[in-house]
């Protein structure tokens, strides 16, 4: 098969891109490892930034998403037994929105399919060469048949576990990276949430967030060590931690629940630069990690995107390659915005050490954020999404 973008995998970035390629009149194809109920049901991300819904709606996968959305207006941050909401649309006009990481992909997955454009799901054996030509070539079997795709472009949207961000060649790219010795413990419950917005909890003994999918139904995650086991986790030991790093003088204590989800996401920050090598170019979890703190993962994925779209619309329809060579140097810069601001919600909100100087240094941090308006207007301009680099189609 010849076609013009060859998309390695089928998350947020590899789905918004074939479908901003499709609005363009580019054709590419999508190739998933996992089947469409996996891809559909991982329970991952769940906060939107304006601008990511800003884009989703432009694109025209705004019509589930506006009519089931939660929209807040910032989140609460609790410490001291003091709870404290930061009203970031106050300062803005901008929210964010409650609206999980599977129905976002479940919506690309609709849109694709009504191209009738390819989308391959349980590919095995994905393989990428010649991408330091301009003829790169996929192959991958499905029902033990292989298939070979000739592409000018390979978009490697595969995740942080995926082929594609291990093929450029060692000097070609250098990677970044910081680990920290800790994970988020995550379940999804039938509770209500306790308050309005999510809220994080900075206890001195680790964090607990408090977030939700819906009004009967949230999302909450626990600090715990990297080298933790979930099975030693049960529901009871995972209420009583949440309802004790929660304690407050200004609300009622959490609702506890039936636990239908459990999870542990290692959390660690990760840049690969530049983002391209030859004809492949690398967007989202693939490019880079951040650490889960601020809900910047799935919307860099999709600035990401928007980047690669712009720059593959200058190239087909104007022959223009100016675009594609800046598409690391445009996209890098939002992505290091993000990991700094990650690194700075984590170190706050964290136990990261046991010197109690380092609570106080927290401490003092966090009451800057609750009584500082300045720092809250920084806070708004990043939380809500700094503009995408460029526009998703080429004019
Ligand atoms: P992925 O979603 O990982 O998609 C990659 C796809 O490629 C997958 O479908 C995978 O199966 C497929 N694949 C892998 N290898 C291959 C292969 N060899 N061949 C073919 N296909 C392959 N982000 C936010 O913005 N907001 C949040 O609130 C948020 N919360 C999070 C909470 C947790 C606990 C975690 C773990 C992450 C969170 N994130 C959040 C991050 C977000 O989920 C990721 O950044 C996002 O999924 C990145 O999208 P992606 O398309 O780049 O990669
Ligand atoms: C989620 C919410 C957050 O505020 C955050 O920082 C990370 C993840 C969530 O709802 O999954």
């Amino acid at each position: 098969m010849r076609c013009q973008v060859a998309i390695i995998g089928a998350g947020p970035a590899g789905l918004s891109l074939a479908h901003m390629l499709h609005l363009q009149g580019i054709d590419s194809i999508v190739i998933e490892h996992r089947s469409r109920d996996y891809v559909e049901q991982r329970v991952r991300a769940g906060i939107l930034e304006q601008v990511s819904v800003d884009l989703l709606t432009d694109i025209g996968l705004g019509d589930r998403l506006h009519a089931n959305a939660m929209v807040h207006d910032g989140f609460y941050i609790r410490f001291d037994r003091q709870t404290h909401h930061l009203n970031l649309h106050a300062r803005s006009g901008r929210h964010s929105y409650v609206y999980g990481q599977s129905e976002v992909v479940h919506d690309l997955i609709e849109a694709r399919i009504a191209t009738g454009r390819p989308l391959v799901f349980s590919a095995e054996d994905v393989a990428v060469s010649g991408i330091d030509t301009d003829r790169p070539t996929v192959t991958y079997s499905v029902d033990q048949q292989t298939f070979e795709v000739n592409a000018d472009f390979v978009a490697g949207c595969d995740g942080s576990q995926g082929v594609c961000r291990t093929l450029a060649p060692a000097g070609a790219v250098t990677r970044y990276a910081h680990s920290y010795p800790m994970a988020w413990l995550g379940i999804l419950a039938r509770t209500a949430p306790v308050t309005a917005e999510g809220m994080y909890c900075a206890h001195p003994d680790g964090l607990s967030l408090h977030s939700m999918r819906g009004p009967n139904i949230t999302r909450q995650y626990l600090q715990v060590p990297a080298d933790t086991d979930l099975r030693e986790w049960s529901d009871e030991r995972i209420w009583k931690e949440l309802l004790r790093r929660s304690e407050s003088d200004d609300h009622p204590a959490l609702e506890t629940g039936e636990i239908f989800d459990r999870s542990l996401a290692h959390l660690r920050s990760e840049v690969i630069q530049p983002m391209q090598y030859g004809s492949l170019f690398l967007l989202g979890d693939a490019a880079h990690i951040v650490p889960p703190t601020g809900a910047k993962g799935l919307n860099l994925a999709l600035s990401d995107a928007c980047v690669l779209s712009h720059a593959l619309g200058g190239f087909y329809r104007s022959g223009r390659t100016d675009f594609l060579e800046r598409y690391s140097t445009t996209a890098l810069p939002r992505v290091w915005q993000a990991q700094a601001f990650s690194t700075k919600l984590t170190a706050a909100l964290h136990q990261l050490s046991d010197n109690p100087f380092d609570y106080e240094l927290r401490r003092a941090q966090l009451q800057r954020w609750v009584t500082s308006e300045a720092e809250q207007d920084a806070m708004s301009e990043v939380y809500f999404g700094l503009p995408f680099p460029t526009p998703w189609n080429f004019h």
